[in-house]
C-alpha cells in the first residue's frame, strides 16, 4: 500500500493548478480552510502557503475518501491525491486555481484541529491580542503568508545587490559592552562575572567601524538590533537592519549603493522601476517646509514662515503673537509659522471638523490652534484672533498667498514645537480629506542634520552618534557655536517614513576629541566608554562611512501594511510583551541567586 509522505509525494502547492492541468493526477498537502457538504458530495478548500484549491470527495471516485471526508473540519491538516477536473461553468474567477478542482482518490488526515479561536481568513476581525496569542494560526492567514514571502525576497535581493557591489557579509556580537548615549539598552546579567552586565547591541555601529580599521572594506549584515524604547506602529524593541559600512567614501558613494539596493528591491518585489538619483533636501528645509525631518513628499501644501510680517506689525494687535515674538530664552529664536489649506481642499472640512483639529494639536503639546477661514475681500472668519489689525492681516494674506475659501492655521513660539504641530497637522488633514495619492513612492535624502541636539537637561548630545563627522565648513564653529554645526549625516525617507539613516564618520583623533568635548565628555570619560574604538583608531583608520536601512519598515511599506506587526513573525505589543510565548516572564529565585540579583521595590510598581 503506498503511503503519504513516504511514497506519495507532494506534486504541487495549493495555488499552482490551472486549466492546463486537467486530467493530471496530483498530490496536495495543506489545511482545510472550509468544508461544505452538498448531500452526497463534500467540498473543501485546501490551503497552503501557495494558495487555495477546491477538493471534491464523491463516493463514485473513492468511497473510502468520501467516508473519511465527513470527519474533516476547519484547520485539519491533510494530504490529498486526486485527479484535476475542469469546473466548467462553476469556475471561480476570484481564485487563481478557480478553473479546476481536484477529485480525491486518496485522503490522509495527518492531524485534527480543535475549533480554532478565530476564523483563519483575511476578513477575520478577531481582536489582535487573540490573534497574537495564537500567532501560528494567525500566520496561516493568506495576507500574512504573502507578507512573509515578500519579506523573504527582501533578504535575497539585499544579498544579491550588496554582494554584486563587493560587500562582505560578517556578523557582529549581540552581547556587547554597554555604551551610553543613543537608545536605551536591554541589559543582560553575566553569570560568570557577577554584578556585571552585557548590553544587547542596539546596532553594530562600533563593530562595523572596527571592520573598516581591520581592512574589511565594504561590510554588510542583515542584523537584529535591540532597543528598549517606547513602542509605536513603526517601532519594535527588536528589529532588523540592513547594515553596511564602506571605506574611502563620501556621502554620494554610500547613497548610490543604497539607491541600487532600493532599485533592486522595488523591481524584485513589486516589479516597479524606481528612478535614481533620489532628490536631496537639507534638514533645515525639510523642517521649515514640512515641519518634519521625514517629510511625506507625495503632496505639496508646505508651511510658510510669517515671523517677519508679525514682527513688522509688532503682533498686529494680537497680544499673544506680540508676546510670543518678544519672548527671550536660551533656545532658538521664536517663530510664527502658518499652513495654508487651499479653498478646494478646505471645502472638504466643516467648521466643526476644523474646531476638532484643536484637540488633535493639543495632543501634540500645542497650547491651541490659531486659525481662520478666509472670507470675501480677505476677511478672516471663524478666527480667535479678532483683534488683528487689518494692515497685518493684509500682509499675512499676501505673504501666505491666502485666497477666499482657504483655511489658514498658525503656530507661534519655539520653532521645534511649531514645526512638530504644523507638520503633524499637515499629515493628519491630508489623510483625512484623502489627498495623499496612492501608489506613489517619493524617496528623498535628508541631509545636513545638526550634529548636536539639546537633551532634556539642556546639555548638548550627539544627534546621530558621537562618531558622526561634522561638515568641514562648520568645523571652525565647533567650540564657538556648536548648535549650528551640521553633520555629514543622511537619512533616506519614503512617503513620510525614515527607512535608512547613516553618516560619514570621524577618522581623525583631533576632531573626535573636540566632538567629545562639545558633548561634555572628557578624554578620560571617552577612553573609559569607547577605549576599544579609540585604540583601534590610533592605527591608521581609513576614512569611512555607512548606513543602516530598517528592513522591517521596508517590508511594511512594500507590503502596504499599516504596522510592523504585520511583517514581523513574532512581534511585541505596545507594552513590549510577546503574547504568543508570554515573554517577559518571572524567573525562579535560584536563577536570580546565581546571577546575584535581588528584586526590590516591586510592590510599589
Ligand atoms: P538608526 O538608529 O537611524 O541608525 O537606524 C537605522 C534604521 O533602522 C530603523 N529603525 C527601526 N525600525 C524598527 N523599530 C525600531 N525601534 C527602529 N529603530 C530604527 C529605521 C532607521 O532608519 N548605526 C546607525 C546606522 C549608521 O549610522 O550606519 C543606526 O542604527 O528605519
Amino acid at each position: 500500500m503506498p503511503e503519504f509522505l513516504k511514497d506519495i509525494k507532494r506534486t504541487h502547492d495549493c495555488g499552482a493548478l490551472r486549466g492546463g492541468d486537467v486530467g493530471a493526477t496530483v498530490v496536495l498537502f495543506g489545511w482545510v480552510a472550509s468544508r461544505r457538504d452538498h448531500g452526497g458530495c463534500v467540498f473543501i478548500d485546501l490551503r497552503d502557503r501557495g494558495g487555495i484549491t477546491q477538493v471534491v470527495f464523491e463516493p463514485q471516485t473513492s468511497a473510502e475518501a468520501h467516508a473519511l471526508s465527513s470527519e474533516l473540519r476547519s484547520e485539519f491538516c491533510v494530504g490529498v491525491r486526486g485527479v484535476v477536473r475542469s469546473r466548467g461553468e462553476r469556475k471561480n474567477p476570484n481564485l487563481p486555481t478557480g478553473e479546476i478542482e481536484v477529485h480525491c482518490t486518496d485522503l490522509a488526515v495527518f492531524s485534527r484541529s480543535d475549533t480554532p479561536p478565530f476564523e483563519i481568513g483575511d476578513d477575520a476581525n478577531a481582536n489582535e491580542s487573540i490573534r497574537l496569542k495564537h500567532r501560528a494560526l494567525d500566520l496561516r492567514r493568506p495576507s500574512l503568508q504573502k507578507n512573509f514571502l515578500l519579506r523573504s525576497q527582501i533578504y535575497q535581493t539585499a544579498r544579491r545587490v550588496l554582494t554584486a557591489h563587493k560587500f562582505l557579509e560578517i556578523e557582529t556580537p549581540f552581547l556587547v559592552k554597554y555604551t551610553p548615549g543613543g537608545a536605551r539598552n536591554f541589559l543582560v546579567p553575566s553569570r560568570l562575572s557577577p554584578g556585571q552586565f552585557y548590553a544587547l547591541a542596539e546596532s553594530p555601529q562600533l563593530f562595523k567601524q572596527l571592520f573598516m580599521v581591520a581592512g574589511f572594506d565594504r561590510y554588510f549584515q542583515i542584523v537584529r538590533c535591540f532597543r528598549d524604547e517606547d513602542l509605536r506602529q513603526d517601532r519594535q524593541p527588536e528589529f532588523t537592519q540592513i547594515d553596511l559600512e564602506m571605506s574611502f567614501v563620501v556621502e554620494e558613494d554610500v547613497q548610490t549603493v543604497v539607491e541600487a539596493l532600493i532599485v533592486g528591491l522595488w523591481k524584485d518585489v513589486l516589479g516597479i522601476d524606481v528612478v535614481t538619483p533620489f532628490s536631496r533636501l537639507a534638514y533645515k528645509d525639510a523642517m521649515s517646509l514640512y515641519g518634519s525631518d521625514k517629510p511625506d513628499l507625495r503632496f505639496g501644501l508646505p508651511l510658510c514662515d510669517v515671523t517677519e510680517v508679525v514682527r513688522k506689525h509688532d503682533g498686529g494687535g494680537v497680544e499673544m503673537l506680540r508676546q510670543a515674538l518678544s519672548a527671550k530664552g536660551a533656545g532658538e529664536a521664536p517663530v510664527v509659522k502658518g499652513w495654508r489649506l487651499p479653498a478646494a481642499e478646505a471645502a472638504k472640512l466643516s467648521n466643526v471638523e476644523i474646531d476638532k483639529l484643536e484637540e488633535f494639536v493639543k495632543g501634540l503639546g500645542a497650547r491651541g490652534l490659531a486659525r481662520a477661514r478666509i472670507g470675501a475681500g480677505g476677511a478672516w472668519t471663524r478666527s480667535p484672533m479678532k483683534a488683528m489689525r487689518e494692515a497685518m492681516r493684509n500682509d499675512l494674506n499676501a505673504a501666505a498667498g491666502l485666497q477666499e475659501g482657504d483655511v489658514f492655521f498658525l503656530q507661534f513660539g519655539a520653532p521645534k514645537l511649531a514645526h512638530t504641530v504644523l507638520g503633524a497637522l499637515r499629515l493628519h488633514v491630508a489623510n483625512k480629506i484623502g489627498i495623499v495619492p496612492a501608489g506613489q513612492w517619493k524617496f528623498a535624502w535628508v541631509t545636513e542634520f545638526p550634529l548636536f541636539e539639546r537633551g532634556d537637561d539642556g546639555k548638548l548630545v550627539a544627534s546621530h552618534h558621537p562618531f558622526t563627522s561634522p561638515m568641514a565648513e562648520d568645523l571652525e564653529r565647533l567650540e564657538s557655536d556648536p548648535a549650528s554645526v551640521r553633520a555629514r549625516a543622511y537619512d533616506l525617507v519614503l512617503n513620510g517614513n525614515e527607512i535608512a539613516g547613516g553618516s560619514i564618520r570621524i577618522h581623525r583623533g583631533d576632531v573626535q576629541s573636540r566632538v567629545f568635548r562639545a558633548i561634555g565628555l572628557s578624554d578620560e570619560d571617552a577612553r573609559q566608554k569607547f577605549g576599544f574604538l579609540l585604540d583601534a583608531f590610533r592605527h591608521g583608520p581609513p576614512p569611512h562611512g555607512g548606513i543602516a536601512a530598517g528592513l522591517d519598515r521596508l517590508a511594511m511599506l512594500l507590503c502596504g501594511a499599516d504596522s510592523l506587526r504585520d511583517v514581523i513573525a513574532f512581534p511585541k505589543t505596545q507594552k513590549g510583551t510577546d503574547l504568543c510565548t508570554d515573554a517577559p516572564s518571572a524567573v525562579t529565585n535560584k536563577q536570580l541567586d546565581e546571577l546575584h540579583i535581588a528584586l526590590v521595590g516591586l510592590d510599589s510598581k
